[in-house]
């Protein structure tokens, strides 16, 4: 369970943490923890565990609880209840591959951060009627990349993005450099062989690349 003493985050601090926001999947328990530490030990401290593995809730919880310097959200939240069983679970902040206003409201009432996901004008209008401006661009190569977000920055001047969604450690920097992204994310700081191996050092150095990266 969270802290209570835990101070409020918002969206906006969770992007500007550090260049790259890991996007992780987990199917093991055991992996959460040292997981967690090899990322932290790379300068990489929030950290989204996705919600798609019967052991996600678990991880976050776990991570919750042993890595006090993490700040463990929850991603590919869908749902209200989605939003409500990662708060549960601990995590401090919610990302969402899409956007319903049920979804912001809940996220609202649990204070619980969330960078919703959009992909069309129309969604990004309909998340800041709901109050959200800083947003997650998902899929980010897949739905018109850099020149989107080049598009975005003149009607949409006032909202910052973490594209995701096809960025990797070759492409990052070319993300980075626009002044309506504030953080990318991605799957390449923990890849599946490593992880698997339990190879936390060839994670940690991943981590302290993307740190490296240039905003
Ligand atoms: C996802 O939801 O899978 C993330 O956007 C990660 O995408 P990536 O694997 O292309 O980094």
């Amino acid at each position: 369970m969270t802290n209570i003493s835990t101070p409020p985050l918002s969206a906006d601090a969770v992007m500007r943490d550090a260049p790259v926001i890991p996007v992780i999947v987990l199917n093991d328990v055991r992996q959460a923890v040292p997981l967690a530490r090899a990322l932290i030990a790379g300068g990489i401290r929030m950290l989204e565990v996705t919600l798609r593995t019967s052991q996600a809730l678990a991880c976050i919880e776990a991570i919750a609880r042993e890595v006090p310097d993490a700040v463990v959200g929850a991603g590919t939240v869908r749902s209200a209840a989605d939003a409500v069983a990662a708060h549960h679970a601990g995590a401090r902040f919610a990302v969402s591959p899409g956007f319903t206003p049920a979804l912001g409201r809940q996220c609202r009432d649990l204070d619980l951060p969330l960078l919703p996901g959009v992909a069309t004008g129309s969604e990004i209008m309909l998340a800041q009627e709901e109050g959200f401006k800083a947003l997650k661009f998902f899929p980010a190569v897949q739905a018109g990349g850099l020149a989107m977000l080049k598009a975005w920055q003149g009607p949409f001047g006032d909202v910052v993005f973490c594209p995701t969604g096809g960025i990797h450690a070759g492409n990052a920097h070319e993300f980075l450099a626009l002044p309506n992204v504030a953080c990318v994310g991605g799957s390449w700081l923990v890849p599946a062989d490593a992880l698997a191996r339990g190879d936390w050092d060839a994670i940690t150095s991943l981590a302290r690349a993307a740190c490296e990266l240039r905003r």
